[in-house]
């Protein structure tokens, strides 16, 4: 793939039973018009694997990945082992805990090796690839122009709420 086709956002997912949350971030990229490419790795089930996958991105010119595990959530962190593009962590609701422990596992990232971690669940999933936008908007003024209609959208929804 040559650096123009490659998908700007790469977003990982720890288990197809993430999908549910993560089709959130797919949403908002495609909003957006942000290219990307949606892929099950798991830090656990396939290390080799996640691990090639974040350096064939990063060769092919992908410039944000978000990550997204549930439970003992080491994605973001192994995907930031291998590359030094922004890394955005989602931390998802398993199987107990409410996703605290999803959170604790990507947020607590030892010193010298960052994740950006979002909020629990659809929020941090949106927020995520809002995010990533943000970063890209650095050098597409574009897409910064398309999150201004967004926050004006969200402002003009708050001022005109009813209530009875
Ligand atoms: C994590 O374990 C995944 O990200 C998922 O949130 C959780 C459960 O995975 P499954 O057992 O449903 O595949 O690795």
């Amino acid at each position: 793939m040559s650096e123009q086709e490659a998908p700007l956002v790469a977003v990982i997912m720890g288990s197809k039973s993430d999908w549910e949350t993560m089709k959130h971030t797919r949403d908002t990229l495609e909003k957006h018009g942000v290219s990307h490419v949606c892929r099950v790795l798991s830090a656990h089930r396939t290390p080799q694997k996640t691990a090639e996958f974040v350096e064939s991105s990063v060769e092919d010119g992908t410039k944000v990945f978000i990550a997204a595990a549930g439970g003992a959530a080491h994605l973001a962190g192994v995907v930031a082992a291998h590359t030094v593009l922004p890394v955005l962590g989602v931390p998802l609701q398993a199987w107990s805990l409410d996703g605290l422990d999803s959170l604790l596992a990507t947020v607590q990232m030892p010193r010298g090796i960052p994740v950006g971690t979002l909020s629990i669940g659809k929020a941090g999933a949106i927020n995520a690839a809002l995010l990533a936008i943000s970063i890209l908007s650095i050098e597409e003024p574009e897409l910064g122009k398309k999150l201004w209609e967004d926050r004006n959208a969200q402002a003009k929804a708050i001022l005109a709420e009813k209530l009875e």
